[in-house]
C-alpha cells in the first residue's frame, strides 16, 4: 500500500510540472482577449439640435462604432450615425430636430471583429417642434370647396403694421368684430350712435378684401344702460329696438356680407326661451320681428344678398337647446328670414365629441342652410389642473382643432360660409376671464402664443384642411 501512494505521488508531481511548462515557455504569442462590450452612459450637453453621447472604454479596441435612431428599434437610422467609426468614448451628434426623441449604442472592434451592441441610451433634444408656417387661409381658398378663415378682431388691433394687422392679412379672409358690433357700444341712446370702432373694422375688411360678419344686433349681454332702464311702454321699447337694427343694416349694407341678428335666444335649462329684456317687453315673436326688420332694411338699402344668421352656444351638447333651436330655425325658414346658423364652439379639448357635432350642424345642413363655425376656441384648462400648456394638453387641443376643421370642410360646398376663431393671442383670450365659464385663472385657447408664435392648434388647423 505504501509503495502504491509513493509511485501516485511521483506521477502526480510530473504532470504538474509537465503542465506547469506547457502553460508558458516563454516563446508563444498572448493567447486572443475576448473583445469587451461597451457600457453605454446618459447623453451630456444636449442642445435643440445635439447632444453627446457618452459609454466606458473598453481594453484593447481600437475604435466604436456608433449607431443614432429615431426609434429604439434602430430599423432606420439618423443619416450617417449608421456605424459610424468613431474613436475616444463620447461623440457629439449634430444638425438634430428640436424636441425629437433619439437612440444611441456602440460596438467597440479590433481589426474585423465587432463586438455585440452595448445598452441603448435614449437623449430628446430641447426646444419645441416648429410648426407648419402655411397660412390658413392659402390652404383653405386652394381647397376644391373653398370656405372662409375668420377671426374675432378689435378695433385698436387695425392699424397697419401691427402684428395683428400682418397675421390677420395673411392668415384670414372673414373678420368678426369681438364686441364693437355689439348693440351696447354701439347705441348711446335712443337714436344716437358711436359708429367709430364698427366703422373702422369694417373699413378694414372692406379695403383689405376680408369678408366681414356683423356681430350681434340683439344680444342679452349687450344692452346698453338706456335701453335696460326704459321706462317707455312695451311698443316704444320695440321701435328702439327695430330702428336701432334698422340703423345699423342700412349703414353697413353691401359692406358687411351677414349679420348675426339674434344671439343666444335660449336658455341652458329647459330649452325655452331665454327670459331677457327683449323676450318681457316684445313678447316671444321677437326672433322673427328682429330678422324681419334686418330683411327689410337690407333689401330697403338695395343689399338683397345679406346673410342673416342665428347664433348660438352648447347646442352639440345640450339637446333641449339644440332642439329649440331648430324649432326657430324653422320657423324663420317659414317665412323665408334666415339664411343660415351659427355655431359658436366655445369647446375644451374633451368637448362636444365629433359625432355631438356632427350630428347637431348636420340638423342644419339638411334644411339647406349655410353654417358658420362662428366663435371657435378651445380650452384646455376647463377644471384648472394645469399651471401651463404641458404637452400632453397642447396635443390633445390640436387634436380636437384638426378634428373640428375637418369636420367643417367636409360639408357640402352649398353649406360653407366660415369658420372663425375667436382671437388672435391666447393671453388675449375672453376664456381666462369670463366669470360665466367660472374658470378663473389660466387657459390656452387659440392658435397663438402670448408672442404670436404659432401653436400646434395652428398646425392642427392645417391638417384638418388636408
Ligand atoms: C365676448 C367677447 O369675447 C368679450 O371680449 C366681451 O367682453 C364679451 O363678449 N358669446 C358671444 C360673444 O356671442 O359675443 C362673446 O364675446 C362670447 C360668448
Amino acid at each position: 500500500m505504501k509503495l502504491t501512494n509513493i509511485k501516485m505521488g511521483i506521477a502526480l508531481l510530473l504532470v504538474m510540472t509537465l503542465l506547469s511548462c506547457s502553460k508558458d515557455d516563454g516563446n508563444g504569442p498572448d493567447p486572443i482577449e475576448v473583445l469587451g462590450i461597451p457600457f453605454a452612459s446618459t447623453a451630456s450637453n444636449i442642445t435643440d439640435t445635439s447632444f453627446q453621447a457618452n459609454w466606458v472604454l473598453v481594453a484593447k479596441t481600437d475604435g466604436y462604432l456608433l449607431d443614432v435612431s429615431t426609434n429604439s428599434s434602430f430599423s432606420t437610422f439618423v443619416a450617417e450615425f449608421n456605424a459610424l467609426s468613431v474613436t475616444g468614448n463620447t461623440f457629439v451628434i449634430t444638425g438634430l430636430s428640436p424636441a425629437t426623441s433619439y437612440y444611441y449604442r456602440v460596438r467597440a472592434k479590433r481589426g474585423v471583429e465587432v463586438s455585440n451592441n452595448s445598452n441603448i441610451i435614449a437623449v430628446t433634444t430641447t426646444g419645441i417642434v416648429a410648426e407648419d408656417p402655411t397660412f390658413l387661409k392659402v390652404k383653405a381658398n386652394a381647397l376644391a370647396n373653398p370656405f372662409f378663415v375668420g377671426v374675432a378682431v378689435k378695433s385698436q388691433q387695425l392699424s397697419t403694421g401691427s402684428a395683428y394687422d400682418v397675421v390677420l392679412k395673411n392668415e384670414f379672409s372673414s373678420l368678426t368684430a369681438e364686441y364693437e358690433m355689439k348693440m351696447n357700444p354701439i347705441s348711446t341712446g335712443s337714436g344716437s350712435y358711436n359708429w367709430v370702432a364698427a366703422d373702422k373694422i369694417v373699413k378694414y375688411g372692406n379695403d383689405n378684401g376680408i369678408n366681414v360678419h356683423g356681430h350681434a344686433l340683439v344680444w342679452h349681454n349687450a344692452v346698453p344702460n338706456w335701453l335696460t332702464n326704459f321706462s317707455g311702454t312695451n311698443a316704444e321699447f320695440t321701435m328702439e329696438v327695430k330702428k336701432y337694427i334698422t340703423d345699423v343694416v342700412t349703414r353697413y349694407a353691401g359692406k358687411v356680407k351677414s349679420w348675426d341678428v339674434v344671439n343666444e335666444a335660449v336658455n341652458d335649462n329647459d330649452g325655452g326661451l331665454r327670459n331677457t329684456i327683449f323676450l318681457q317687453k316684445m313678447g316671444p315673436n321677437y326672433i322673427k320681428d328682429c330678422f324681419q326688420w334686418a330683411r327689410d332694411a337690407a333689401n330697403a338699402a338695395g343689399d338683397t344678398n345679406l346673410l342673416l344668421f342665428y347664433n348660438d352656444y352648447a347646442t352639440s351638447t345640450n339637446i333641449n337647446k339644440q332642439n329649440k333651436v331648430y324649432t326657430i330655425v324653422e320657423d324663420l325658414m317659414a317665412n323665408n328670414l334666415i339664411d343660415g346658423v351659427g355655431f359658436q364652439m366655445h369647446n375644451t379639448y374633451l368637448s362636444p365629441t365629433k359625432i355631438q357635432m356632427e350630428t347637431d350642424i348636420n340638423r342644419a345642413v339638411v334644411k339647406g342652410l349655410k353654417i358658420h363655425v362662428s366663435e371657435l376656441d378651445i380650452q384646455v384648462n376647463q377644471n384648472n389642473d394645469i399651471t401651463y400648456l404641458t404637452e400632453e394638453r397642447n396635443l390633445a387641443q390640436k387634436a380636437k382643432y384638426l378634428e373640428i376643421v375637418k369636420i367643417y370642410n367636409a360639408l357640402p360646398a352649398a353649406n360653407k360660409y366660415a369658420l372663425t376663431v375667436w382671437g388672435f393671442k391666447d393671453n388675449e383670450s375672453w376664456i381666462p376671464y369670463s366669470t360665466d365659464l367660472n374658470h378663473p385663472g389660466n387657459d390656452w385657447p387659440l392658435l397663438y402664443d402670448k408672442d404670436f408664435k404659432l401653436k400646434s392648434a395652428h398646425t392642427g388647423f392645417l391638417e384638418g384642411l388636408n
